[in-house]
């Protein structure tokens, strides 16, 4: 378990996986699958589960469950794989939950992501891809210390339109660890949410 000051890094089990075709259809989709609308039925969700955390093939993606404090799975943070030979990891994040984003859990997410990639695993790099659109993912790379590297140009279809696709990419001797960015940032636990 990675702990952190708002939210603890999980493995990917159960009380994730039961949330999943929930999170797959509510609006958390739209902004994590950069535009997409389609309903997911649950054989759709238990065929991914098959492939992805139970698939017994070679895999470099190591997914974590977002655990709030007070036990509430809020969703997936991730690394979605890894290029082994350059020790760069493509990061993956989703908090299904909406009633808790902008109050900095996934900002607690990302940097125990980051400090579990450069520290525990020893990568060089970490990166992750969004649309443009995504203004709540897009403040959280510019203020946890991301560079924008890239643009790919009307690179996304989301609700009828063209959007380009900024790439976000931090190195590891720019990371300060998770205690200074804690610090940093404000992070505070805070009481868990009411109802
Ligand atoms: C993106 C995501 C992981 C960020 O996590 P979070 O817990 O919401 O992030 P935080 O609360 O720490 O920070 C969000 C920042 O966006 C800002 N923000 C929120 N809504 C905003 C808006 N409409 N316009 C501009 N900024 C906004 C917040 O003020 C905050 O910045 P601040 O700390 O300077 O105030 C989360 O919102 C999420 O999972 N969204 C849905 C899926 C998604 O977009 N995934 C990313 C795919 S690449």
């Amino acid at each position: 378990m990675l702990e952190g000051v708002l939210v603890d890094l999980v493995p990917y089990d159960k009380r994730f996986k039961d949330q999943d075709h929930r999170w797959w259809n509510n609006e958390s989709v739209f902004w994590s699958g950069e535009g997409q609308r389609n309903f997911v039925s649950k054989a759709q969700v238990e065929a991914e589960h098959k492939e992805w955390y139970d698939s017994t093939e070679p895999d470099t993606g190591v997914p974590f469950g977002v655990l709030a404090k007070d036990g509430t799975p809020l969703g997936y943070f991730g690394i979605n794989w890894i290029a082994p030979f350059s020790r760069i990891a493509n990061l993956g994040a989703s908090i299904g939950e909406p009633d808790y984003w902008g109050g900095g859990y996934g900002t607690d997410a990302l940097l125990l992501l980051i400090e579990y990639c450069f520290r525990t695993l020893d990568m060089r790099k970490v990166w992750l891809g969004t649309m443009s659109i995504n203004v709540r993912v897009i403040r959280q790379m510019e203020k946890v210390g991301f560079k924008l590297e890239a643009l790919r140009r009307d690179a996304v279809h989301a609700d009828g339109k063209w959007y380009d696709e900024p790439s976000y990419g931090m190195f590891r001797e720019d990371w300060p660890g998770y205690t200074v960015m804690v610090e940093r940032l404000g992070l505070k636990a805070r009481p868990p949410k009411e109802g």
